[in-house]
């Protein structure tokens, strides 16, 4: 049988070129590889930092605009809204029970924010208990793959722990996953040199004008090297140079000599907004009708929770509730 592929997208703000990079393409290569695999957006892992009502709903509405535009096709995958399965949030409630604190204690998001303050006060149970619900988010479709960044590997292992206790008191109920670490994941090089990433203000967004993108691009900042000197790879500039297939040649004259900074950014923005230009006429029109994005994921959980009900069955039918 074909394995199942699933993984989730927090919807936390604008995407980025390095969420474009780091996640939105692989995850759909991944439903392209993948006969059954499933794709959701984690708005309410989201919730936890994202507490303003209508930059939730449009942080959803805008990752699962920008993952259609990018070729997402729903037909082969199982593309849904995290909330809009309720199994899981069952299931969450029954893992629960099979989730040591200790181990809740030892993950990282929750250890950087003790060790950041020195005490509990800022942590609520949703931050606490990410990984539980993140455990439910995967066994409940009976998953054996789950694709992530290196950052996420910690919680893929406690999905297979909480599965692993619950199996040695019930038998073989729920698949214990396993992880793929995509090397892609968090590499995508900021503005400013440093990571891409929104707490640093150094993105480019996906879905921002041609103008803003080239503004950003003309402002990176480089050395004080003549047109005529060979440039350096090392820098900001030619990372993100390198993210675009079709600067190969850009990238060979720039690393030669004979082209001056100001002309290697502005040869480099036309590229990017070249490269955006059609999924961005996409995304406008996809947010323009909210309603046909609002079918297309109910059509998505309808499929989802088929799966998710049965796996639900099981593990009830298993403990005798
Ligand atoms: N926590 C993941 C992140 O921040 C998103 C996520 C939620 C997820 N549930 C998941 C990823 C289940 C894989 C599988 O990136």
């Amino acid at each position: 049988m074909a394995k199942t592929i699933l993984t989730g997208i927090k919807p936390t703000g604008h995407p980025h070129i390095g969420n474009l990079f780091g996640m939105i393409l692989p995850a759909i290569e991944l439903t392209k590889k993948n006969e059954d695999s499933f794709l959701f957006i984690a708005n309410i892992h989201a919730l936890n930092s994202v507490k303003e009502r209508k930059a939730l709903a449009d942080n959803t509405h805008e990752v699962a605009a920008a993952l259609l535009a990018f070729g997402l096709d729903p037909s082969r995958t199982t593309f849904y809204r995290q909330s809009d399965v309720p199994e899981v949030f069952e299931l969450t409630s029954i893992l629960m029970n099979f989730s040591p604190k200790g181990l809740m204690n030892r993950a990282h998001a929750y250890k950087a924010l003790f060790d950041r303050d020195g005490n509990d006060d800022n942590v609520n149970m949703g931050l606490y208990t990410y990984p539980i619900l993140m455990a439910a988010d995967i066994l409940i479709m009976d998953t054996d793959v789950v694709p992530v960044g290196l950052d996420q590997k910690q919680h893929i292992e406690i999905a297979r722990d909480i599965a692993n206790s619950f199996n040695a008191i019930y038998g073989n109920v729920l698949k214990p996953p396993v992880e793929a670490i995509s090397e892609q994941v968090g590499t995508v090089i900021g503005l400013d040199g440093r990571k891409m990433s929104k707490s640093y203000d150094n993105v480019i967004a996906l879905f921002e004008s041609p103008d803003e993108t080239a503004k950003k691009i003309m402002k990176v900042a480089t050395d004080s090297l003549p047109p005529e000197a060979p440039k350096p790879g090392d820098t900001a500039l030619y990372k993100l140079m390198e993210l675009f297939p079709s600067t190969v040649d850009l990238r060979r004259r720039y690393l030669a000599g004979g082209l001056g900074y100001g002309d290697a950014k502005k040869e480099l923005a036309a590229a990017v907004n070249e490269y955006l230009f059609e999924p961005r006429a996409r995304f406008a029109e996809l947010m323009s009708d909210p309603d046909a994005m609002e079918l297309a994921l109910a059509a998505g959980a309808n499929k989802a929770r088929a799966r998710a009900s049965k796996v639900l069955k099981r593990v009830k039918d298993a403990i005798g509730l």
